[in-house]
């Protein structure tokens, strides 16, 4: 059986980036860098890798250098070109997207992931999508949408990275309630955003990322309120669940959350310790700190 491709992506990225301020008073926390390349970059380049052709961020206020970011940059590329600055130049140009490949839908108030999501109901239109969320980063050779993408080739439906948490974190992530768990995919019997450690169904966390049936926007469209008084994308999944198959996968990869200082500089550590450039002179320098 062949289900319909996913070929669009949703960014929500009109968050105020509150942990790390003041770095993220002018400047959208999604351009933090991890490495060489922000945050958003990284998030879409995984949704590229993973088949897709059209990227659709939801932002606001003041994210619309993340929409430049993605901009050809003629004059600095002609500086690159005459200076015979070969490397540099690939990567000021793989950054640019297509044209008409790269589309904004604003988010004019912070009611939400649900509702950041919803926000992109006109540019997803009637056919299954992604959401990536850019603060959750994975890494591992091949993408974990890539992988969400596979699972979805095997069974349809809508498809949610899962993860298994320290029981004392639950309370953080979205959490599912499952069946038939081959190690790998678990059908999902049940969603719940961030309950307490005590009724929690389970320690599988819901990852930021998801490949969502368009009947999601119905749900979302209801905009019932849930936990902080926002609209709860994973309240519209719980409901949606009642007539559609969700399918919980099991990524290959580590996660790292960028939302916060801890997992960020993680993040920037195990990708420099990857990096062909630096990880050599990397390794003692990170020895000889932790030796201190
Ligand atoms: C959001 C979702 C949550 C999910 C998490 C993954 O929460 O609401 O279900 O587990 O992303 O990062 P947030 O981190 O925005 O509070």
């Amino acid at each position: 059986m062949t289900f319909r491709p996913i070929r669009k992506a949703v960014f929500p990225v009109a968050g105020l980036g509150t942990r790390f301020l003041p770095a993220t008073k002018v400047m959208p926390k999604e351009m933090l860098t991890l490495l060489d390349r922000p945050l958003i970059q990284h998030a879409i380049e995984e949704a590229k890798d993973a088949g897709i052709e059209e990227f659709i961020l939801v932002i606001s206020r003041g994210k619309e250098i993340l929409v430049d970011h993605f901009n050809s940059a003629p004059e600095l590329e002609d500086i690159l070109q005459s200076r015979g600055k070969k490397d540099a130049l690939a990567k000021v140009s793989e950054s640019t997207l297509d044209d008409g490949t790269l589309q904004t839908a604003l988010q004019t108030e912070a009611l939400g992931l649900g509702h950041a999501v919803w926000c992109a109901r006109s540019l997803v239109g009637d056919e299954p999508f992604a959401v990536l969320l850019p603060d959750d980063v994975i890494q591992n050779p091949k993408g974990c949408l890539s992988q969400m993408v596979e699972t979805y080739n095997q069974y349809g439906g809508n498809v949610i990275a899962v993860e298994n948490v320290p029981r004392e974190l639950v309370s953080n992530y979205g959490i599912i309630e499952g069946e038939n768990d081959n190690g790998q995919t678990i059908d999902i019997r049940g969603l719940v955003e961030k309950p307490a450690v005590e009724t929690s169904p389970s320690t599988l966390a819901i990852i930021g990322r998801y490949i969502l049936q368009p009947e999601i926007f119905g749900e979302l469209a209801r905009k019932e309120k849930g936990l902080g008084g926002e609209i709860q994308l994973t309240d519209a999944m719980a409901r949606l669940l009642k007539n559609q198959k969700f399918t919980g996968l099991r990524f290959a990869g580590t996660r790292y959350d960028c939302g916060n200082k801890l997992g960020f500089i993680a993040a920037n550590v195990a990708y420099a310790l990857q990096d062909t450039d630096i990880k050599d002179s990397l390794r003692p320098l990170v020895q000889k700190l932790i030796g201190s």
